[in-house]
C-alpha cells in the first residue's frame, strides 16, 4: 500500500512571481499536476497534497483533480516540517509514504514505479531517487557508501567546497516505510543555513537507506526559476515530438514547432515550420499542417491542409483547403472538400461540403448548406451593438463580390445575390436578389465639366 505526499507550500522565491510556483504552466499544465500524473500507475490509496503559501489559490487551482486531500502548512519551516503536518493524518499507517516535490515535473512513470518496486523489494527503511547531474548547483548532495546505501545529504548551501564537487545530487523524491519516518520526523532540528527544518536530515536518521540512480537525469529537474521552467519546456517538446516522429509524423524543422502533450496526430499527418498544436487538437492522417500555423482546440479530418492560419475550437472536415491567412474561431465548422481562403475570418459558422469562402469574408453566426459560394468580400452583419443574429444560406447559393447580409436574414436554396448587395430581407428559393442602387451614365459629362472650369 502506498499513500502519496506531495510537497506544494512553498512560495518559489526564485521564479519572482506572484503566482504559487507549483501552479506554474509548463507545456499546458501545472508543475504539480505533472508530478500527480507520475505517481498514477501506482494507484495510490490517498494522495495528500501540502499547501501552504496562497493555499486557497492553489486548492481552487487543484480542485478538478479528483481524489486529493490538501494539508495546509501555515508557516513554511522547510520540507521536514511540511511532511510532520501529515503525523496527525497518518496514525497507525503501516504502508509506505511516497513523497515528492511539486516542483519536479518532468518524471516518468516508469521511474516511480522503479522506486516503489526497489524500495519494497528490498525492504528499506526509505529509497531516495539520485542523479548525477553535470551541472548539480543548487541540489542537495547524496554520499553513499560502497554498497550504494545513503549516508549523508548535505544541501548545497551548507556543502563544504570539497562536498561540492560531488555531483549525486538528490531528486526529492522519496520513498519512506512510514513508521520509520514517523518515529523520527518529531525530533528534526534547524541547524543548517536556511535555519529550515530539511526532510533530508530524517532521510539519513532511518536505516536502511537505498539510493536509486535515475538513467536519464533530465527526468528530475527541479524547477526554481524561469530559466529552468524554458529548459523543462524544451525536454518535454522533444520527448513529444520525438513520439510522434516514431509514430508516422513529419516534422519539418522540428526545433521551430511546437506540440501539446494532449495533442493527437495520425500517421502520415506533415507538420511545416513555425507551426504550433495546442489543447485537445486531433490531426487526422495525410493532413499537411504550416508553415506558420496555430491550431488550439480542433478537429481537423483527413488530407486537409493548413497554411499560415489561426484554428481554435473549430473543426474542419476531410480533403478542405484553408489558407493562407484565415481565422477560425468560436465553434467554426467546415464541411469536407471545402476552400477558406485568404483573408476570411469565420466564427461560430457551420459550412456543409464543397462550400467555398476564397476572399476577404467574415461570416459570423453563420449556416451555410454545401456547394455554396460566398464571393470576395461578403460580410455578415452579425451585430447591432447588443445582440447577434444569425444567417441561414441554402445550398447551391453563390453571393457576389461585396455582399453585406444584414443578419437575421435567410437565403434559400439556388440563390444567387448580386455583386455590391446590401441584403435586409430574406430570399427566396431559386431567386436572384439585386440591393444596390441602379448606376447612372451620363454621356459626355468629363468633356463638358474640363471645358467650363477652362
Ligand atoms: C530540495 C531538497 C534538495 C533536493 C531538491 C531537489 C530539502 C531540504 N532539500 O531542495 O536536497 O536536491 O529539493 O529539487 O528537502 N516546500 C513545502 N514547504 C516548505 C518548504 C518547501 O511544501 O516549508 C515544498 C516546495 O513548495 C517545493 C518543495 O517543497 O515544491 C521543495 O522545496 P524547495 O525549497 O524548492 O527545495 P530545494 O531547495 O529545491
Ligand atoms: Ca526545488
Amino acid at each position: 500500500m502506498v499513500v502519496v505526499a506531495i510537497l506544494a507550500a512553498g512560495r518559489g522565491t526564485r521564479m519572482k512571481s506572484n503566482l504559487p510556483k507549483v501552479l506554474h504552466s509548463l507545456g499546458g499544465r501545472s508543475l504539480v499536476e505533472r508530478v500527480i500524473h507520475s505517481v498514477e500507475p501506482l494507484s495510490p490509496s490517498r494522495k495528500m497534497v501540502i499547501i501552504g503559501y496562497q493555499a486557497e489559490e492553489v486548492k481552487t487551482a487543484m480542485e478538478p483533480i479528483s481524489g486529493l486531500e490538501f494539508i495546509e502548512q501555515t508557516v513554511q519551516l522547510g520540507t521536514g516540517h511540511a511532511i510532520q503536518q501529515l503525523l496527525p493524518h497518518l496514525q497507525g499507517y503501516e504502508g509506505d509514504l511516497l513523497v515528492l516535490n511539486g516542483d519536479v515535473p518532468l518524471l516518468r512513470q516508469e521511474t516511480m514505479k522503479n522506486l516503489l518496486h526497489t524500495h519494497q523489494e528490498n525492504k528499506n527503511a526509505a529509497t531516495i531517487l539520485t542523479a548525477c547531474l553535470p551541472d548539480p548547483q543548487g541540489y542537495g548532495r547524496v554520499f553513499c557508501n560502497a554498497e550504494n546505501f545513503v549516508q549523508q545529504i548535505v544541501e548545497h548551501k551548507d556543502c563544504t567546497d570539497a562536498q561540492k564537487q560531488n555531483r549525486r545530487i538528490n531528486a526529492g523524491i522519496y520513498c519512506f516505510r512510514w513508521q520509520n519516518l514517523e518515529q523520527v520526523l518529531p525530533y528534526l532540528e534547524a541547524n543548517n543555513a536556511q535555519k529550515e527544518y530539511y526532510l533530508t536530515d530524517a532521510v539519513t536518521q532511518v536505516n536502511p537507506v537505498m539510493a536509486v540512480d535515475v538513467e536519464d537525469y533530465q527526468e528530475i529537474l527541479g524547477i526554481n526559476d524561469r530559466l529552468q521552467l524554458a529548459d523543462a519546456y524544451e525536454i518535454l517538446q522533444q520527448r513529444v515530438k520525438e513520439q510522434w516522429m516514431m509514430a508516422g509524423v513529419s516534422i519539418i524543422d522540428p526545433s521551430s514547432v511546437t506540440i501539446d502533450e494532449t495533442v493527437e496526430l495520425q500517421p502520415d499527418v506533415v507538420l511545416e515550420p513555425q507551426t504550433h498544436i495546442r489543447g485537445n487538437t486531433v490531426i487526422c492522417s495525410g493532413s499537411h499542417i504550416g508553415p506558420g500555423c496555430l491550431i488550439e482546440n480542433s478537429e481537423i479530418g483527413a488530407n486537409v491542409t493548413v497554411r499560415y492560419s489561426v484554428i481554435t475550437d473549430s473543426c474542419i472536415k476531410a480533403g478542405s483547403k484553408v489558407g493562407p491567412y484565415a481565422h477560425l474561431r468560436g465553434h467554426a465548422e467546415v464541411g469536407e472538400g471545402c476552400r477558406i481562403g485568404n483573408f476570411v475570418e469565420l466564427k461560430k459558422t457551420k459550412l456543409g461540403d464543397k462550400t467555398n469562402v476564397a476572399h476577404l469574408s467574415y461570416l459570423g453566426d453563420t449556416t451555410a448548406g454545401s456547394k455554396v459560394n460566398i464571393g470576395a468580400g461578403t460580410i455578415t452583419a452579425n451585430y447591432d451593438g447588443v445582440n447577434k443574429h444569425p444567417t441561414q444560406i441554402g445550398d447551391r447559393t453563390s453571393t457576389g463580390a461585396n455582399t453585406i447580409l444584414v443578419a437575421p436574414v435567410t437565403l434559400g436554396d439556388d440563390v444567387y445575390v448580386a455583386a455590391g448587395s446590401t441584403i435586409t430581407e430574406n430570399i427566396p428559393n431559386d431567386s436572384l436578389a439585386v440591393a444596390r442602387t441602379r448606376q447612372i451614365i451620363k454621356a459626355g459629362w468629363v468633356s463638358k465639366k474640363k471645358k467650363s472650369q477652362q
